[in-house]
């Protein structure tokens, strides 16, 4: 195989057979197949696409790139989670130890930031100490006294993505169906799971912008599941204004660490109880959803979710006290109001741009090599439907020394992602659809 033959023929709209996307992933993990070439042939699938048999072809190439768990002799379903990508998305931060405590075993293989939304694994390194690369031995270990564990795609696991995912962020091939099923997915199969939530986002603010691409995503995920004997729930979920108050790694675990004591920001927690309540009823321990979303209530209510997340840092060699107290989380530099410039009310906030903005305070990364400022970010004091008196704090900076963009350059960026107006917005749904 000459990988810039895959790539013409890739580029001209022809279909790929299994074995030649099956060498080319391999050469690609293996370091065969440079980085130009692979960016070369994202960018032919990002234009042209690919049929549901190259994509479910390029998945299982993914998958077994790497080792596939078997948790079987780990007693109890194992149910995990995962987002297409959103803006101050940190649902997974509260929803593990949710579902843990409420007594499903939650295997959870996440990722880095990607384009303009944040990733799971930046967020948890905001926690002094925690790791996200741990040999699978230990995995196996800390999902079966703890009951979930949260790392990152590694040398055995899912080596292609791992690989891929970092390429694809920094060369504008991220919003693709067969990239983004084949990332996801054989991350997910790889996991050793029973069955899998998934979280679709959709709007200005997601990687599908409309609803129908949302569902056709949504839709593909759960086929290639569900041909591999897992039961898949997707939800449609809006992503046009950012999730929750905060953007940035350290504010978004504290934030996270809020919900699990019984507050947060509405948007959040009613995401979160939805997506575990979901788990809860996938591993088949709640007969509906009413009592699904009663022990995912009990779970916060009674401190136990909040427990059981101090015991997943600690086994992940992070420190707990910075979860009992997050003023021990990486604090920024320096913070800077960005204030209304008329009065009215706030009928949008564009969630790309404040995440291309936290991204460029520090928080994501515009190059593969690129190292995150974990207390880096945005603090929304307004949210669609509020109202703003002139010179009223929109939102807050939070800035390291050493970002990409002057804080002046951001601000001003930020005060654009408001729109103000004299009109009420709509009122917009959270959970949209629900695919099962
Ligand atoms: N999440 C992933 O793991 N991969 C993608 O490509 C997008 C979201």
């Amino acid at each position: 195989m000459r990988a810039q033959d895959l790539i013409q023929q890739k580029r001209d709209g022809e279909e790929l057979e299994p074995e030649q996307l099956a060498a080319l992933v391999d050469g690609y993990t293996c370091g065969e197949v440079p980085d130009y070439q692979m960016a070369a042939f994202c960018m032919a699938v990002f234009f042209r696409g690919m049929s549901d048999a190259e994509t479910a072809a390029l998945t299982r190439a993914m998958l077994y790139s790497g080792e596939v768990l078997d948790l079987s002799d780990i007693p109890g379903v194992k149910v995990d989670k995962h987002s297409t990508g959103g803006v101050g998305d940190k649902v997974s931060l509260a929803l593990a130890p949710i579902a843990a405590a409420c007594g499903v075993k939650v295997p959870m293989i996440s990722g880095r930031g990607l384009g303009h939304t944040g990733g799971t694994l930046d967020k948890l390194e905001a926690i002094p100490g925690f790791q996200v690369r741990l040999p699978v031995e230990r995995f196996r270990e800390i999902l079966a006294s703890v009951g979930a564990c949260l790392i990152g795609q590694t040398e055995r696991i899912d080596p292609a993505d791992r690989k891929l995912y970092a390429l694809r962020d920094v060369t504008a091939t991220v919003e693709s169906i067969p990239l983004i099923a084949g990332s996801i997915m054989s991350k997910k199969l790889a996991e050793g799971i029973d069955a899998l939530v998934l979280d679709v986002k959709v709007g200005k603010g997601a990687f599908m912008r409309k609803t129908e691409d949302a569902r056709k995503l949504a839709h593909t995920l759960a086929g290639i599941g569900r041909a591999t004997g897992k039961k898949v729930v997707a939800l449609l979920t809006a992503m046009d204004e950012p999730l929750g108050r905060t953007i940035g790694n350290a504010l978004e675990v504290a934030e996270a660490v809020e919900v699990l004591r019984g507050g947060g920001p509405d948007d959040l927690r009613e995401l979160t109880v939805a997506l575990t309540a979901e788990m809860v009823l996938a591993a088949g321990l709640a007969g509906g959803h009413p009592e699904a979303r009663r022990m995912v209530l009990g779970a916060i209510a009674d401190g136990s979710a909040l427990a059981k997340l101090e015991e997943i840092v600690a086994a992940q060699g992070g420190d707990p006290a910075a979860i009992r107290d997050p003023e021990r989380l990486p604090r920024a530099a320096s913070t800077r109001v960005v204030a209304a410039p008329r009065p009215g009310l706030v009928q949008a906030v564009d969630a790309r741009a404040l995440g291309i903005a936290a991204m460029t305070l520090g928080a994501g990364r515009s190059r593969v090599e690129d190292p995150v400022d974990p207390s880096v970010g945005i603090v929304l004091q307004k949210k669609t439907g509020d109202y703003v008196e002139e010179g009223e704090p929109l939102c807050v900076l939070h800035c390291g020394s050493a970002g990409a963009a002057s804080p002046d350059e951001v601000a001003g960026r930020v005060r654009d992602a408001f729109r103000i107006g004299t009109v009420p917005a709509e009122p917009r749904r959270l959970v949209l659809e629900r695919i099962a």
